[in-house]
């Protein structure tokens, strides 16, 4: 039975992806902040014979991050799926919430890289062994279409100063990563979802959530290792970096 790992999974884009890869008949290390609250996903393990299980990680707390590398060391892991993320306090529509230049808060900054980019990078170093002794052997790196400097100009860019950033900064760490593990069959891409009706993409998002995992769970079936200098879109699409 192939297995999966995903941060975030109590809410938005993870949840859905523990749904699908549950109905698929995937092994699913479901992780989340805190668990006491992650009803749905409770209710999810608790019918799933124990092929869900959930786990509490913070990915700002790295002592989280190696408790949960401790639990399950020696557990290969087919699919590694950082998708936790942070956009910053506020929702794009309130004030401030669009970072424009002139309002930066850079202690928001600080949050946001530690969850978005070094929160990625630890979960990765932290259980690059359980990828590499799976038979996929995949990381996917939940990223954004406003981490494309290639797409500004191009009717994107502006505003999003904190978060744009971070999410340009964890494409540089991923395609990082994807060279180095080269060597040893791991394959490691950066992904966006789509605009999605999550609590971060808003009500008036493009698309649904079932879309979007749909889409991402494709795309992920069918990574090669000469994807790794793509940046993937739900749909299979690329972006420019
Ligand atoms: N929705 C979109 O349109 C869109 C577009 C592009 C990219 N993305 C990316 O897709 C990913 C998922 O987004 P979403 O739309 O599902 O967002 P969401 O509904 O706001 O959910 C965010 C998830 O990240 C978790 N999280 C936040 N900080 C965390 C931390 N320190 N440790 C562990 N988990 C943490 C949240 O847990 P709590 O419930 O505990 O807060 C929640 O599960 C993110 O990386 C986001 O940047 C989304």
């Amino acid at each position: 039975m192939p297995s999966v790992l995903m941060t975030g999974a109590n809410r938005g884009l993870g949840f859905g992806l523990v749904k699908l890869y549950a109905v698929e008949g995937w092994r699913v290390f479901a992780c989340c902040r805190d668990p006491n609250k992650a009803k749905g996903l409770n209710e999810l393990a608790a019918k799933s014979s124990g092929k869900v299980t959930v786990h509490a990680v913070d990915i700002e707390n790295h002592a989280s991050i190696d408790a949960l590398a401790l639990q399950i060391k020696g557990q290969p892991i087919d699919v590694l799926l950082n998708v936790a993320g942070y956009y910053g306090p506020k929702i794009v529509s309130e004030p401030g919430g669009l970072q424009k230049f002139g309002e930066s808060d850079y202690a928001d900054w600080s949050r946001i890289y530690k969850i978005n980019v070094m929160g990625h990078m630890k979960m990765c170093e932290a259980l690059i062994e359980n990828v590499a002794a799976s038979q996929h052997k995949k990381i996917v790196n939940i990223s954004s279409i406003v981490g494309s400097i290639g797409t500004i100009g191009h009717g994107y860019g502006g505003n999003m100063y904190g978060y744009r950033a971070s999410k340009a900064a964890l494409n540089a760490i991923t395609r990082g990563m994807a060279e180095d593990m080269k060597a040893r069959g791991i394959i490691v891409v950066a992904m966006h979802p789509g605009w999605v009706r999550t609590d971060m993409g808003g009500p008036g998002a493009d698309i649904d959530t079932d879309t979007s995992v749909k889409g991402m769970k494709k795309v992920i079936d069918g990574l090669k290792a000469d994807d790794i200098d793509k940046f993937m879109t739900h749909d299979g699409s690329t972006l420019p970096w």
